[in-house]
């Protein structure tokens, strides 16, 4: 992993190929390592640019307030300090919501929008109040609860759970509890899709139980002018599940 200084913490990412920059943002509870079979596929078309998230992988969680725009405002600082102006991001669930606070904050360094199993409605009441008490669950309790009942969720494959519980394992308790209330307060940024002018590229498995494939139909519904590529059969992990359908679909952001 490379480091950088950024907003107050050293930022770890991996850096591969040449062409179009490409930030590929990882969702929770995982780090970029979720994106290691997908890379190899990109790295002719994009300087690919895979980042540990802010408390996960080797990048500290840090004092700042953590929010998805102070990640995306992570994701900025990274790019200042490649001397990129410009990138195309894409982010898996939770780093989805990531790159939409990146799109609505840097209109102007955005050169393409990846929205991988993720959507742009925030929580309603009920599921903001379940992620604030698992969040109060895991600073009390630590990872087990979620590390136990997250990979069933996302992927119907027992090879990928197992790949998803190692990886959520490696993870910290208090960046998991973070991050809930990070998620639970995240704006709804479906009014930001009709202002994207933009590639957009939304890539979703119809069989994800973690976020349903209706939330993709819905971003496409907002955005007509957005590629909604439809995985059948796939669950809440494109990137490992469907490795060459979500790089060749992210290629249409070069
Ligand atoms: C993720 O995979 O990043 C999260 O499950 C997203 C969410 O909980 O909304």
């Amino acid at each position: 992993m490379n480091h950088v200084h950024v907003n107050g913490i050293e930022v770890a990412y991996q850096r591969h190929g040449q062409g179009t920059p490409l930030v590929l943002i990882h969702g929770f509870p995982l780090d970029h390592s979720i994106w290691n079979e997908v890379v190899p596929l990109l790295q002719a078309t994009f300087d690919v640019i895979v980042p540990d998230l802010r408390g996960f992988g080797e990048t500290a969680l840090g004092d700042s307030p953590f929010t998805m725009d102070g990640l995306a405002s992570d994701i900025a600082g990274l790019l200042d300090q490649l001397g990129l102006a410009r990138a195309a991001v894409a982010g898996h669930s939770m780093g989805g919501y990531i790159a939409l606070a990146f799109a609505r904050n840097y209109p102007t360094r955005l050169s393409g929008l990846g929205l991988v199993a993720t959507q742009t409605l925030a929580d309603p009441p009920d599921r903001k109040a379940g992620r604030y008490k698992s969040a109060e669950e895991i600073a009390a309790n630590g990872t087990g609860s979620i590390v136990t009942s997250m990979p069933a969720k996302v992927t119907p494959s027992t090879r990928l759970q197992e790949v998803a519980r190692q990886l959520m394992l490696r993870q910290r308790a208090e960046s998991m509890a973070a991050a809930l209330k990070a998620m639970a307060d995240r704006p709804d940024s479906t009014p930001l899709l009709a202002k994207l002018s933009c590639p957009v590229v939304v890539v979703h498995g119809n069989a994800d139980e973690a976020i349903p494939f209706d939330r993709a139909r819905d971003i496409k519904s907002a955005h007509p002018a957005a590629e909604l590529v439809e995985l059948p059969g796939v669950g809440h992990l494109p990137m490992l599940e469907a490795v060459e359908a979500t790089a060749s679909a992210l290629k249409k952001l070069a």
